[in-house]
């Protein structure tokens, strides 16, 4: 685990110096006279006249001084400091430091928000996840210097709650079902309040019991996590009146703790093994919840969590089943594969019609098809809210977890008609091939009039590759997103 500290000046006990490069120029005096460097000629001598370093290229140098642990310098290039550059180098420091305990140590001489997008991401690149046998945990800590104490907590709290989305979404199934997720709700609330539905509690959700009726105990569960702001200190009048402009927003996630698929089996087989990652969309709520407190974010928020597991057994629902949603809406299930939907409409409806939110935002991987178009770097954003979308745009800009607003093309809703029930599930009539154009239109039927967004996270919730800011797995996408995007609301 990596903990940031801030430092007043370089302490002899740090065993590793990062060097920044900013555009292409050093400057660490005290350092230089330290180890007895001319830094600037140490920088050109590795680019012997080549290209210089892009932004998150390092390069060391071993060094020596009586008295001080340090026994190497990390040049590591900022770039031209834009953000993106910012986050590339922050994570390339991470992962030069990955296995190593003990102290290391870097000053930033950077505006608040650059510093800031830094230190995340050092902390992202830093994290590893395993279950071998011979693993231990290991304390690290970085000093900073020139940053506020208020950046280095912000830039801990964020990177910590994505870190600990990832560690949920990496727990292989046979330890992870709903049950559990609910624990560890319980365990990472930080003050928010949780509530947990099973079992017959579960009667009106007929979406999470058909899908989730498929596995054994412990069954599906429905996890509430509402969290409220503080009340600013002061006279009782002048807290109605603050309360009364606090905004509610809804975060309802995708919490399928495996995905083989149900009787409409996934195929080929091999497409099934990442899918212990399918509860991605629950665990950034959870993680952003847990970061709330910490960040005193003056907004409610209210996760749901829609927690159930995929199965395939004799109790599975059936390709051709109706099932009644909360609310009451029917659905004709013809692929017992897009169960993520099923779950998430009962969050929204209920959503509607119990929390009646400000903002109503859910996150799921939801389908292969968001990947077509975008990839696996941008989150397919669906809704009707120009403004919001706008909005999210933005901090997905700023925070690293970038959207794309995709359309809710109204001439594909024809695709919902069912002959037997008020909807299909698959979106299967006519032939549109827009699967995630369709998902999103399908849970659209759920929210009535209120303002809501759909973000389609099937591309970016997992990472095939060990790179970035990104470790092999999951990513705990979309909890920067949130975060950025809710501690600025007013
Ligand atoms: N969990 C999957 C979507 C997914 C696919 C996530 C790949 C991450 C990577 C979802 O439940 C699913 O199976 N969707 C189907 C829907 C189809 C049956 C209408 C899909 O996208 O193929
Ligand atoms: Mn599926
Ligand atoms: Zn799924």
């Amino acid at each position: 685990m990596l903990t940031f500290k801030r430092g007043e000046k370089f302490s002899k006990k740090a065993h590793t110096i990062f060097i920044p490069v900013i555009d292409g120029k050093v400057s660490a005096s005290e350092i230089s006279k330290l180890f007895n460097l001319d830094l600037a000629d140490e920088l050109s001598f590795f680019w012997q006249g080549e290209k210089p370093l892009k932004a998150g290229e390092c390069f060391e140098i071993p060094v020596s001084a009586e008295g001080y642990k340090c026994d190497r310098l990390i040049f590591i290039s900022l770039g031209k400091l834009e953000n993106s550059d910012l986050r590339l180098a922050g994570a390339a420091l991470g992962r030069k430091l990955r296995g190593k305990e003990g102290l290391a140590h870097v000053e930033l001489k950077l505006k608040a928000a650059q510093a800031k997008s830094f230190l995340i991401s050092a902390n992202l690149g830093n994290f590893t996840w395993t279950l071998k046998s011979n693993s231990k945990e290991l304390n690290l800590n970085l000093e900073i210097t020139d940053v506020d104490e208020a950046i280095i907590h912000q830039a801990q709290t964020i990177s910590d709650a994505v870190n600990r989305a990832r560690q949920l979404i990496h727990t292989p199934s046979n330890i992870k079902n709903p049950e559990w997720i609910a624990r560890q709700a319980k365990k990472y609330a930080n003050g928010a309040k949780v509530e947990v539905k099973s079992g017959v509690a579960l009667k009106e959700f007929g979406g999470l019991r058909a899908v989730g009726g498929s596995s054994p105990k412990p069954g599906p569960r429905f996890i509430t996590m509402s969290y409220e702001p503080r009340r600013t200190s002061g006279k009782s009048k002048v807290n109605s009146k603050v309360k009364s402009k606090v905004k509610h927003v809804v975060i309802v996630g995708k919490g399928i703790t495996y995905d083989t698929g149900g009787i409409s089996l996934k195929r080929p087989y091999d497409i099934m093994t990442p899918m212990k990652s399918d509860m991605a969309g629950a665990a950034a709520c959870l993680a952003t919840m847990s970061a709330l407190k910490d960040l005193e974010v003056n907004v409610k928020v209210t996760a749901l969590l829609m927690c159930a597991e995929n199965s395939i057994s004799a109790t599975a629902q059936r390709p051709g089943d109706v099932i009644t949603h909360y609310g009451g809406k029917t659905v004709e299930v013809l692929n017992t594969d897009a169960e993520g939907r099923l779950v998430l409409a009962d969050g929204l409806a209920y959503a509607v019609k119990k929390l009646k939110p400000d903002y109503l935002i859910d996150i799921a991987t939801l389908t292969g098809s968001a990947t077509l178009g975008l990839g696996k770097q941008y989150a397919a954003l669906y809704s009707r809210n120009l403004k919001w979308i706008k909005e999210l745009r933005e901090a997905g800009e700023i925070s690293g977890d970038r959207v794309w607003h995709m359309p809710l093309i109204d001439d594909y809703e024809s695709a919902l008609e069912s002959d037997i029930a008020d909807i299909n599930h698959t979106a299967d009539k006519g032939d549109f091939n827009a699967g995630s154009v369709t998902a999103a239109l399908f849970l659209e039927q759920f929210v009535d009039e209120t303002n809501w967004a759909h973000l389609d996270i099937a591309g970016v919730g997992r990472s095939e590759s060990d790179s970035g800011e990104n470790p092999k797995g999951g990513t705990g996408w979309g909890v920067r997103l949130l975060l950025e995007w809710i501690g600025k609301l007013k």
